[in-house]
């Protein structure tokens, strides 16, 4: 065999970043932070459990929103066990207002699997905290990389910004090619010392100067590197990511009072606010008639109820829904104490109802209701 045709040994992959260009994006990135990164609560620990929570509740919640409720969050439920061991509804009670509620129900699940399988420590490597239930990249990296100092890659939104402005990465959000070339990059960069750090310094830029409107690249610690500043094309990356419209969502919402007590159901566990507590609900048209509202909420309590007066409706807008609770005062014969369509039903005053984690669309519903004179019978 002459030596052209001899065959190449596999070579490993090659690098997309440059070594001498990476070292200097990852020690201006870190100098960087260690100058400018704000005092968050969650820096001041290096308990797993603690890093873990604030990278849930971080996902689709802004930074001064979360503090408040991770520090409740941690008086309440202190250790991996105590969550484990709480009851789910106080879990979903401590999260309202948060949103995103599978969120919180993962979290349960997680620390309750954390105890079984891992003796109630979380393990501390991607890969297993990958089998746990809410684990997914993004959170599996940040607890590794945070948490255990693993150089596990991870990108978020902010760092998804960050990296295709540094690196020219063309493509939409949700592109497959384009978050697999995120990846590839965020895995490169990570590799060193300080992974923690170093992750969070791709966040806390994006966050911070790396914004999606105005970015401030006079102050960007990495303007020298950057593709995008280079050719002029900071502000077309990356591109909008076209979202649907929020979809509209109607619910005759069961509004049975009975000797100054409320009714309330606890939903099933799958689907939009699972395991929370409601004023009974059924998902309707905008234009059911009452007789069909009836119906529908019979079907789901097991009980035949009748509606007597509108005491208004409740709108909240969600990111991905346009919520619309249509209060219904109904009352029966009966009074059920449990039904085909919830989990539990309770009859609460309106101290009680309001303890119970409860979404805070039917939060607000249960004031209007109580407000508008609900417990008259
Ligand atoms: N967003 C989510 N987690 C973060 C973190 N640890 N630092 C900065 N921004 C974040």
């Amino acid at each position: 065999m002459s030596p052209s045709r001899k065959r190449k040994e596999p070579s490993a992959p090659q690098a997309l970043v440059e070594p001498g260009l990476r070292e200097s994006l990852r020690s201006q990135l870190l100098e960087w932070y260690d100058r400018q990164k704000r005092d968050l609560p969650w820096r001041r620990t290096r308990d797993p459990y603690a890093i873990w929570l604030s990278e849930v509740m971080l996902q689709q919640t802004q930074v001064t929103t979360v503090i408040p409720y991770w520090e409740r969050f941690l008086q309440r439920f202190p250790t991996v066990e105590a969550l484990a061991s709480a009851p789910l509804p106080d879990v979903l009670a401590a999260w309202r207002g948060l949103g995103y509620y599978s969120r919180a129900r993962n979290l349960h699940r997680a620390a309750q699997e954390v105890v079984a399988r891992f003796g109630g420590k979380l393990p501390s490597t991607a890969a297993e905290l990958l089998t746990l239930p809410g684990f997914g990249r993004y959170t599996s990296g940040a607890v590794a990389s945070i948490a255990f100092g693993e150089p596990a890659p991870l990108v978020d939104g902010n760092v998804a910004r960050v990296l295709s402005r540094l690196f020219e990465v063309e493509g939409a959000p949700g592109d497959r090619a384009r978050e697999a070339k995120l990846w590839a990059l965020a895995t490169e960069l990570v590799h060193g010392e300080r992974p923690g750090d170093f992750n969070q310094a791709l966040m806390e830029h994006g966050a911070t100067v790396c914004r999606p409107e105005n970015p401030l690249c006079l102050l960007c610690p990495v303007r020298e590197g950057c593709l995008a500043y280079r050719h002029g094309r900071v502000d077309e990356l990356p591109p909008a990511k076209v979202r649907a419209a929020p979809k509209r969502m109607t619910l005759a919402v069961a509004v049975w009072a009975h000797a100054g007590r409320l009714l309330l159901a606890r939903r099933a566990e799958k689907g939009l606010f699972g395991g929370l507590w409601e004023l009974p609900a059924a998902e309707v048209d905008d234009d059911t008639p009452d007789t069909e509202s009836a119906t529908r909420l019979t079907r789901a309590l097991g009980a035949d109820v009748s509606v007597r007066e509108h005491l208004g409706t409740v709108r909240r807008q969600l990111t991905h829904r346009a919520l619309a609770l249509r209060l219904l005062r109904v009352t029966g014969r009966q009074h059920p104490t449990h039904a085909p369509a919830f989990r539990e039903l309770r009859w609460c005053t309106p101290d009680e109802a309001s303890s119970l984690g409860m979404s805070t669309a039917m939060h607000k519903a249960l004031e209007a209701a109580v407000a508008a004179g609900a417990l008259r019978e």
